[in-house]
């Protein structure tokens, strides 16, 4: 009795013609938490009990991707009906605040409207797909919320109506499906900081530090691990809380910064650095070359994602000498191709260098290609490999000081 009751009370106080039509149903009717449904005017059977099903689904996705836009697919099926009508609403699993954004695939069939700071997506008229038996789909594009935002829940109605232009003999669904985000691990991306220098001799070679600083974005915790390799590829132990360790674990409270300070009194270490960062953590690298007589000299290192296979740098021998510092962080060997260019865009030498899985070299750039060209001129430098991972930074050394040269991706 009730819901035909309140039915008739919206038809007689207008609310029909204003919004309860198969053009568009009224807002917020999905069901969502106990609420309202269609069947406050729509009778025919009870809520659920009309034999067929209503589900609501991300497109190939058992998870959501934080910030990206995945396809949501509602699906309605009836044993009887001829015509058909939703409506569907995505909010935090937690309250009733909109999650992400809801954008229509196809504007002819589907209806998008907000109330109460919520947006709902529902048929129009040309969506309800007269004629149509056993089943219907309506597709609608949802831009998932920012990282930290947690579960997020899809609420959906469906009326399996039997076409006969009113409200009568329809039959009303309700469903939802709660997403979880992807785990941190399908965003972190792997970087690489191709020198890293500790320890030495500030009256020969100098005394060398290297700090690593990582901050966080993120709403939450985060834990990752730095892992340290020798030239020669294998695990370099690194001065760690009074001790050594191969990998330093970090763990990072919501928006806290870090810094890792590797440095030691034995003599000069040199190696790489490869970690696995969640999009929320940034970082990079600065290190300190102490030499007897002079100020100190620092440089950043920038960290690299290791995934790119072609760089570009700037090389500066005028009064200078460049050194490359070249990391394979993958596992496979790699070739490196380097190709010489003057300023003036002249080609004036090519050369390789061969590195294992997790090696390391780094070697004056003009003596490694035998190119004493190079001294007292300026120009660019390609790097690349064909196959495989390549992290690179160049160091201009001077007579003062000495600072990183950034390789660009190309
Ligand atoms: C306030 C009352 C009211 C509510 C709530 C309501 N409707 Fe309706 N609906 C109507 C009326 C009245 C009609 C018939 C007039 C028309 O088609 O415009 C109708 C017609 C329809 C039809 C065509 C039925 C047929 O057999 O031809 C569909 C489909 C439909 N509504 C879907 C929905 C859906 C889906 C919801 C819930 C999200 C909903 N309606 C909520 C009043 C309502």
């Amino acid at each position: 009795m009730k819901p035909v009751l309140l039915c008739l009370l919206g038809s007689f106080m207008g609310l029909i013609p204003a919004w309860g039509h198969s053009a568009r149903p009224p807002l917020a009717m999905t069901g969502a938490r106990g609420g309202l449904t269609c069947n406050i005017c729509h009778s025919g059977t009870n809520l659920n009990a009309g034999g067929g099903s209503l589900k609501v689904e991300i497109i190939g996705a058992g998870k959501y991707t934080p910030g990206a836009k995945h396809t949501l697919r509602v699906t309605l099926a009836d044993p009887t009906a001829e015509r058909w009508g939703f409506q569907l609403t995505a909010q935090l699993s937690g309250a009733a605040i909109q999650a992400g954004t809801l954008n229509l695939v196809n504007p002819s069939e589907t209806v998008k409207e907000e109330e109460s700071g919520l947006e709902y997506v529902a048929h129009r008229a040309d969506g309800t797909r007269p004629g149509q038996r056993n089943q219907v789909t309506w597709d609608v594009d949802w831009i998932a919320p920012p990282q930290g935002a947690g579960n997020v829940a899809f609420f959906v109605a469906g009326n399996a109506a039997n076409r006969n232009g009113n409200e009568f003999g329809d039959k009303i669904y309700t469903a939802s499906a709660e997403y979880a985000a992807d785990s941190g691990d399908t965003q972190t991306r792997s970087y690489a900081l191709p020198q890293i220098a500790f320890g030495g001799n500030a009256n020969t070679d100098g005394k060398w530090t290297t700090t690593l600083y990582f901050t966080s974005t993120a709403t939450s915790a985060t834990a990752f691990t730095v892992d340290f390799f020798a030239n020669n590829g294998s695990p370099m132990p690194v001065p760690f809380g009074g001790g050594t360790a191969t990998s330093i674990p970090v763990n990072l409270t919501a928006g806290s910064t870090t810094a890792i300070e590797l440095s030691s009194s034995g003599a000069l270490t040199q190696g790489w650095a490869a970690v696995n960062l969640p999009s929320t953590v940034k970082g990079f690298g600065i290190f300190r070359q102490d030499v007897t007589g002079r100020s100190p000299s620092e440089a950043v290192i920038p960290l690299a994602e290791d995934s790119k296979q072609n760089y570009v740098m700037v090389w500066d021998d005028t009064e200078f000498t460049t050194v490359m510092a070249i990391a394979n962080p993958g596992g496979t060997p790699v070739t490196v191709n380097l190709t010489v260019r003057l300023a003036n865009g002249n080609q004036i030498g090519t050369g390789a260098v061969n590195l294992g899985p997790k090696e390391k070299t780094a070697f004056v750039l003009r003596t490694q290609l035998n190119l004493p060209a190079m001294q007292g001129a300026s120009g660019a430098l390609d790097i690349s490999v064909s196959s495989g991972k390549l992290s690179v930074l160049g160091l201009r050394f001077g007579p003062t000081a000495v600072t990183s040269m950034p390789p660009a991706e190309r």
